[in-house]
């Protein structure tokens, strides 16, 4: 049960667990500035450099909050709380953040409050919106595979999640294969546009229950082009379309066919996605026919808020401080930073 608060609530959230320094300002569920400083360090290593992502934040984290409270037309002395990301992430990373957050807290004398990224990436659904519970959750991001359960806003459990690589991950590395440039999604769903995606088959992984796996995926477009590359110099560069749609096409069912299982199992009223992966065009297109097949409202965050971004941050926190969810300065970050599993009761 929520607790009402009479007046408007105005969080400033920070959001720094991988490679971009974000701030937002929220006024209750809505988002007055979102601000996210890009790192470009990383692309030429192919991946994030943790040391080379804590610096970046260090530089990058004063100038977001200014421009997010002017982008906002709000002062620090207007703002309720202060909301950060506490895990899961980069150690460093998540350190920088979490230093801001806790200063910021005692020199405007304003409540802290500590956000699971994870959970945050499922609340991104709330934003300018009020979804009916339970809902269920795909959420699908660089470091995670999950589905959970969002029996309410304070009870997000874990229904299933990847054994090993993450679908972003897989996005990465199969991009990295193809020689395309860090991060890979959005690389592959450029390139794979007009491709052919039935052109090359993957097999399909063999699971139990709601989990993932990803990694005999990205061993089978491996071997796929190390075969071809043998006869044909230029297989990758001849069929990277057809290449990109097909893999991309195969990630998007594999996750698709579990949010099936777990959608049928769990009957809920709503379903959702969320994480950088959620802002892939053909998986948003596939996950918006569900609502005809199952008589469900399908929530799908803006696209700005799939991907890793401080909105979700405020948003969290927003629920947190209306139930007086606050956090002690004494509290450290947590790069592995879980959400609970679900349990029948
Ligand atoms: O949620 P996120 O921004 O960061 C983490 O919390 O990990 O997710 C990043 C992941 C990366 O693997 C990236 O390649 C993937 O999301 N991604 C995409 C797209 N945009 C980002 N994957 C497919 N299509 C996209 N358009
Ligand atoms: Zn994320």
């Amino acid at each position: 049960m929520l607790h009402k608060v009479n007046k408007d609530i105005i969080i400033l959230g920070i959001e720094s667990s991988c490679d971009d320094t974000s701030v937002s300002i929220s006024r209750n569920n809505q988002i007055l500035s979102n601000i996210i400083s890009n790192q470009k360090v990383h692309v030429k290593y192919g991946g994030v450099v943790p040391e080379l992502a804590s610096r970046e934040h260090q530089k990058n984290i004063i100038p977001t909050i200014s421009l997010a409270l002017k982008k906002a037309n709000i002062s620090k002395d207007q703002i309720d709380a202060i909301a950060f990301t506490r895990g899961p992430g980069l150690m460093g990373s998540l350190l920088v953040g979490a230093s801001f957050a806790k200063s910021l807290s005692i020199s405007l004398e304003k409540p802290l409050i500590e956000i699971n990224h994870m959970e945050a990436h499922v609340l991104s659904n709330c934003i300018d919106d009020n979804p009916e519970f339970p809902f269920i959750c795909l959420t699908v991001s660089g470091g995670h595979t999950q589905i959970v359960y969002v029996k309410d806003i304070n009870s997000i459990t874990v229904l299933g999640e990847t054994l090993d690589d993450s679908a972003g991950e897989t996005f990465d590395k199969c991009a990295k294969i193809l020689g395309l440039s860090y991060p890979g999604g959005p690389e592959i769903e450029k390139k794979g546009i007009n491709g052919n995606k039935f052109a090359f088959q993957f097999t399909f992984p063999k699971v139990d229950g709601l989990n993932f796996s990803f990694s005999g995926l990205k061993t089978n477009f491996m071997q796929l082009i190390q075969k071809n590359i043998v006869s044909n110099q230029s297989f990758i560069k001849d069929n990277l379309e057809d290449l990109c749609a097909s893999i991309q096409y195969t990630i998007i069912q594999i996750l698709i066919s579990k949010f099936n299982i777990a959608i049928d199992k769990y009957k809920p009223r709503n379903i959702a996605i969320s994480g950088g992966v959620s802002a892939n065009q053909e998986f948003r297109e596939s996950i918006k026919e569900l609502d005809n097949k199952y008589n469900l409202k399908v929530l799908i965050p803006k696209k700005e808020y799939s991907t890793d971004n401080a909105a979700m941050i405020a948003i969290a926190g927003y629920y947190k401080y209306q139930q007086g969810l606050f956090t002690d300065l004494s509290t450290s970050v947590n790069p592995r930073y879980k959400l609970k599993k679900y349990k029948t009761i």
